[in-house]
């Protein structure tokens, strides 16, 4: 069964409201020519207008953190249905600056994918090795401990509304990427762990984006990879050539 290709763009703490509609309305020009699954994951406070120029076209939503919480008093956090309002289909969750700037954790991340998939949205759930634990050898054991721990009781039947992407730490906006085969191979390792987890037919249906400096240049090598489906992407996804750039890749 062939997987879809999905390329998604995380601005990160880029981007004005005015900046990302204009940004939006670059990449939107151009999508409807792309048959691959394409989201874009503006700051909060740009969804609202990027979620105008959004609707009704092939690119989703998405936002790049979530609560987990559904509502009350939990000052500065934003909820799964205040995402839904704006047209919010998609959140990246457990993402490496999450985890090593904001503390948070397997358990943590956990909850909010559960959170996400009872309010129906989709997760792309991020998870990745730093350098010290791929220089140490433990670049499997980390990414398939965060993968079981973040789906703990999560059911097979949900996991079509997840979407894992494999970032190694070290090669996250520092222009070092890893090679399309030392990525292939953790991914082919996440892949056999959903079918431990799970069953082989769900291993096969996961889509697995690779995260880090994926760019025009390298990006058509990397989806080459027989366990490579797609991308999450910060700075390449940040300028509307280089993005649709990276959408031409997947064809
Ligand atoms: P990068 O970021 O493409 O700038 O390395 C990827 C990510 O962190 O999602």
């Amino acid at each position: 069964m062939a997987r879809i290709k999905y390329i998604a763009g995380n601005w990160k703490m880029n981007k004005l409201s005015g900046e990302a509609v204009a940004l939006a309305q670059g990449i939107v020009k151009e999508a409807g020519n792309f048959d691959c699954k394409i989201m874009i994951a503006p700051p909060f406070t740009a969804l609202c207008e990027v979620g105008k120029v959004v609707k009704g076209t092939n690119v989703l939503l998405g936002a790049q953190n979530m609560s987990n919480k559904v509502s009350g008093a939990y000052t500065g956090e934003v909820s799964p249905e205040m995402l839904k309002d704006l047209g919010v289909s998609v959140v990246i969750l457990g993402h490496s600056e999450r985890r090593g700037y904001y503390g948070e954790t397997d358990e943590f991340i956990n909850s909010k994918i559960k959170l996400a998939l009872e309010q129906g949205l989709d997760v792309i759930l991020c998870v990745g090795e730093t350098l010290a634990q791929r220089e140490a050898g433990k670049a499997a054991d980390v990414v398939t401990s965060q993968v079981q721990n973040g789906l703990k009781d999560i059911s097979e039947c949900a996991l079509e509304h997840i979407t894992i992407a494999y970032e190694p730490v070290w090669a996250i906006g520092t222009g070092k990427t890893a090679t399309a085969q030392d990525a292939d191979a953790i991914h082919k390792v996440i892949r056999e762990k959903l079918a431990s987890l799970y069953s082989a037919d769900a291993a096969e249906k996961m889509i697995i984006q690779y995260g880090g400096s994926m760019k025009p240049e390298n990006a058509a090598g990397l989806l080459a990879m027989p366990n490579i489906d797609g991308g999450l992407i910060g700075g390449a996804a940040l300028k509307a050539d280089s993005f649709v750039a990276l959408l031409k890749c997947t064809k």
